[in-house]
């Protein structure tokens, strides 16, 4: 195959894959394939060159195809296919957990592993609710989280989330969750960076639902230091230091989902770093194998595993928690050898140092007409575009004619979301804000 020739498929070719998050009907008139990646390119199905500007979906900061995670990936998979992880493992899976914790803040120092960001947010709850149960304290079971939070479509997930399209037409999910305010406020339009108004004032929405619930009936607070696939809504200064302080306050577990602002995106290995607050408990996934694998991880403070762990005799499983594909080699392999990538090429310092260049570039696109906000921080941008008839119409048409200019990006509603790979070049920025200015002006 030689892919960028050209692959033509036909109609009954794309019937039996009913795809996620995807309009099926027209996806599947005007299907838009990628067949081939390259560092910060893609290319379609035509043959045609794309830039990446999303990291494929915030997974591939280190560039698409790195023969070095291939390479680990296929040698691994020769070597050791599979083994299950209950009861047993292999050494891969030590060498990631502890390459992993030698880069985690510091209280976090054990990792669990899952095959998606879906995943560690589900494990992530368990994890809460067995802490508690282990001290307990049974009676915490009450969840916060944000409206406009994304934390998966697991049924756990799906709970905390606050994005309504999510929740519609699902009613089954987990009862006792409290949604604070979105930290978007229309005072922060046009922010770069950590907006400066009411962090603390929003952050005070976990104490009205301490006094709804009773702070003693609080397992755990979740929140994603960015909120990542609403649109990329920064916290505002003070917001995370004091949503911390009324956790510490009243035993609430902060756990923060890491799974698009971990690796890099924000200028740090994770939040932490850059905005400065750790959670109890961390999810992470994507960008962990540079998406070449399926991979997600939960990082916990000693003090929790020790909880659980000690709370058991010796000779009973701890956690009854697990899937077949924990800790698999071969996304293990893969994350070993994205790891190694990323510390070889400094690959957060330079998204660190690269943040202010792509933040201005996205940020020169605030005059045209259809832009009604952008955010940003790192390498992750946010722009909204003006609604139209209902949400979500301008933002899909906007991410397919992206696509058949070259460029391609996720859009949320009418929220478009640029993180392209941390390697990404200077020239490559621009090209993608040219693409972005054209598109956007004729919308
Ligand atoms: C913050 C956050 N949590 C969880 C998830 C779910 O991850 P996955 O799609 O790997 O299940 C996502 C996906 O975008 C995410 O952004």
């Amino acid at each position: 195959m030689n892919a960028t020739q050209g692959i033509e498929m036909v109609r009954e070719e794309l019937e039996s894959h009913w795809l996620p998050f995807t309009d099926n009907k027209s996806f599947k008139d005007d299907p838009r394939l990628f067949v081939k990646g390259d560092g910060v390119y893609l290319w379609n199905q035509h043959g045609d060159r794309l830039l990446d500007g999303c990291s494929g979906l915030f997974t591939s900061a280190a560039g698409h195809c790195r023969p070095e995670i291939t390479e680990a990936v296929a040698k691994q998979l020769q070597e050791l296919d599979y083994t299950p992880s209950f009861l047993r493992s292999h050494p891969r899976s030590f060498e990631l957990a502890n390459k992993l914790t030698a880069i985690l803040p510091e209280p976090i120092t054990k990792v669990f592993f899952c095959n998606s960001g879906s995943e560690s947010v589900d494990t992530a709850i368990k994890m809460a609710l067995q802490y508690h149960a282990c001290r307990g304290e049974g009676h915490r079971n009450i969840f916060v989280s944000r409206h406009r939070a994304y934390h998966g479509v697991n049924i756990g997930g799906t709970s905390l989330s606050g994005l309504i399209k999510n929740r519609q037409g699902f009613n089954g999910t987990m009862p006792g969750v409290f949604h604070m305010r979105a930290t978007w406020d229309p005072d922060q339009i046009f922010s770069k960076g950590q907006p400066l108004n009411r962090g603390p004032e929003l952050a005070d929405d976990l104490l009205t639902a301490i006094q709804t619930y009773g702070g003693n009936n609080i397992a755990a607070c979740f929140i994603e230091p960015i909120a990542g696939s609403t649109g990329c809504l920064v916290p505002p200064v003070g917001y995370l230091e004091r949503l911390r302080e009324i956790c510490d306050e009243n035993g609430i577990l902060l756990v923060l989902d890491e799974v698009i602002t971990g690796f890099g995106r924000t200028g740090g290995a994770f939040s932490a770093d850059t905005l400065g607050v750790t959670g109890d408990i961390m999810t992470m996934a994507k960008a962990l194998t540079n998406g070449a694998q399926p991979m997600g991880a939960v990082g916990v403070k000693e003090e929790i595993y020790q909880t659980i762990v000690e709370a058991h005799p010796r000779d009973v499983v701890e956690l009854a928690h697990g899937y077949t594909y924990s800790a698999h080699p071969a996304a293990c392999a893969a994350g070993i050898a994205t790891l190694e990538i990323y510390e070889k090429e400094n690959l957060f310092q330079r998204a660190a140092d690269l943040s202010e260049y792509f933040l201005d570039a996205i940020f020169s696109l605030q005059n045209l007409g259809a832009v009604t906000d952008i955010r940003g921080y790192g390498m992750l941008a946010g722009i909204d575009i003006a609604t139209e008839d209902f949400p979500g119409k301008k933002g899909n048409l906007l991410q397919k004619r992206l696509f058949d200019a070259g460029l391609h990006i996720k859009t949320t509603g009418d929220a478009a979301l640029i993180s392209p790979p941390l390697v990404v070049e200077k020239e490559q920025i621009d090209d993608m804000c040219e693409i972005l200015k054209q598109e956007l002006s004729r919308l």
